[in-house]
């Protein structure tokens, strides 16, 4: 059931996010921070004390990065129809930017917080502030570091790595091809806890391999720092590429595959792919997110995958988690049972440490490949998409 409210709630997104996200865009031609105003509340419930509207302060990181544009529309608009006033902010991928967006909401008084973190490491002050102010916190997506009194809603971040390794030892058929292949690597950023496990995910699916000498990385760059990928920009890992390819490439050498943990870095990698590089076979591509550009790039062939994460699903979590914690319930796996949620979902206490001893209390939902043959099934079918006069797919919510 509310699979079904949210896949209704993000067709109407359709309409209305448009016009928000035209506003937003006007108002601030930058793209940077973005301080939607309170709404009146459609409801009462857990959203009120003593009569009183509860705030729910939302920061997200950039709207530079699509998919945050995306969770900002669901997690406001979700909140709002359960009756909370909401406060969204999009920091332009600045810590000190969302360290002072996070103070604000503080100061006008949220009663909850959602932080999709730019820097896991960089938000010790607000956290202290929001403890002391007794404001609870919900880590979305990012994990907060050097914290031990918030809550995590993410997706399995380990599963997304090993879903795009072993994409590639499959396309590739490691186990029985000859081999060898040549492949390279870009991975997100580091600032952000959520790259590592992306990186390592996939790693460890392609390290047999290359140990055997069936997979060869032609640059040698296969630790993460070395393939890192600041802000997890699109240029920056197109920067990146051009380098490796003029570098290790332009001598004729054979490219089979390049392992990019997400979509905006798998942007910049193809771009260069496509520009520079010279052999005829078709590189395989993997990615993250289903970004509009990139699920273009699918369908035409140049990129081989997305993981997708359902970021709906991500929100209507993130919305029972906050209920729970607003009206003192106990936050444990039962949520999970008592929610009705038509999606996997499970409650970890042990994969994520954010300071010595601490495991923070953690909902993990389920990652998905879509390649160009599932791609009407698992992301039109469900409601997230729809499919574009041109035959291309365009996102539902903004
Ligand atoms: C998210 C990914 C996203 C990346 C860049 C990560 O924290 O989990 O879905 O691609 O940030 O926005």
């Amino acid at each position: 059931m509310k699979k079904f409210l949210a896949l209704i709630l993000a067709l109407c997104l359709c309409l209305s996010l448009v016009a928000c996200t035209s506003a937003r865009n006007s108002g601030n031609s930058g793209g940077n921070n973005d301080t939607q105003g309170t709404d009146q509340p459609t409801t009462g419930g857990d959203s009120q004390t003593g009569g009183e509207t509860k705030t729910v302060g939302i920061a997200m990181p950039t709207q530079s990065l699509e998919r945050w544009n995306r969770d900002g529309a669901y997690l406001d608009e979700q909140f709002k129809a359960a009756g909370y006033n909401t406060i969204v902010t999009y920091s332009d991928n600045k810590n000190d930017q969302q360290v002072n967006d996070i103070q604000n909401m503080l100061s006008q008084g949220v009663d909850l917080l959602i932080i999709a973190a730019i820097d896991g490491n960089g938000l010790n002050t607000v956290m202290n502030d929001a403890g002391a102010a007794g404001v609870p916190v919900i880590a979305y997506d990012r994990l907060i570091m050097n914290d031990n009194s918030s809550y995590y809603v993410s997706f399995d971040n380990y599963t997304v790595g090993k879903l795009q390794g072993e994409f590639v030892r499959d396309a590739l058929d490691l186990d029985n091809a000859a081999g060898p292949f040549n492949m390279e690597f870009t991975a997100g950023d580091p600032a952000d806890n959520n790259a590592g496990y992306f990186f390592n995910g996939a790693f460890d699916v392609l390290k047999p391999y290359i140990d055997s000498g069936k997979v060869v990385v032609p640059s040698g760059q296969t630790a993460f720092d070395a393939v890192a990928t600041d802000q997890w920009q699109t240029d920056v890992a197109l920067d990146r590429a051009q380098n490796v390819l003029a570098s290790y490439y332009s001598d004729g050498t054979k490219l089979d595959a390049w392992l990019c943990s997400n979509d905006s870095t798998s942007l910049g990698v193809t771009q260069a792919i496509t520009q520079d590089y010279a052999g005829g076979n078709a590189v395989v591509i993997t990615g993250q997110d289903g970004d509009v550009a990139n699920l273009r790039n699918i369908k035409d062939g140049k990129q081989s995958m997305t993981v997708y994460k359902a970021v709906a699903n991500e929100a209507v979590v993130t919305l029972d988690l906050a209920k729970a914690i607003l009206s003192g319930s106990t936050v444990d796996d039962s949520l999970i049972s008592a929610s009705g949620w038509g999606f996997e979902c499970a409650y970890d206490t042990d994969s994520y440490e954010t300071t010595p001893g601490h495991k923070c209390p953690s909902f993990l939902l389920v990652p998905d490949v879509v390649t160009k043959d599932n791609m009407e099934e698992k992301l039109v079918t469900p409601g997230y998409y729809v499919v574009g006069s041109d035959g291309y797919l365009e996102a539902t919510n903004g």
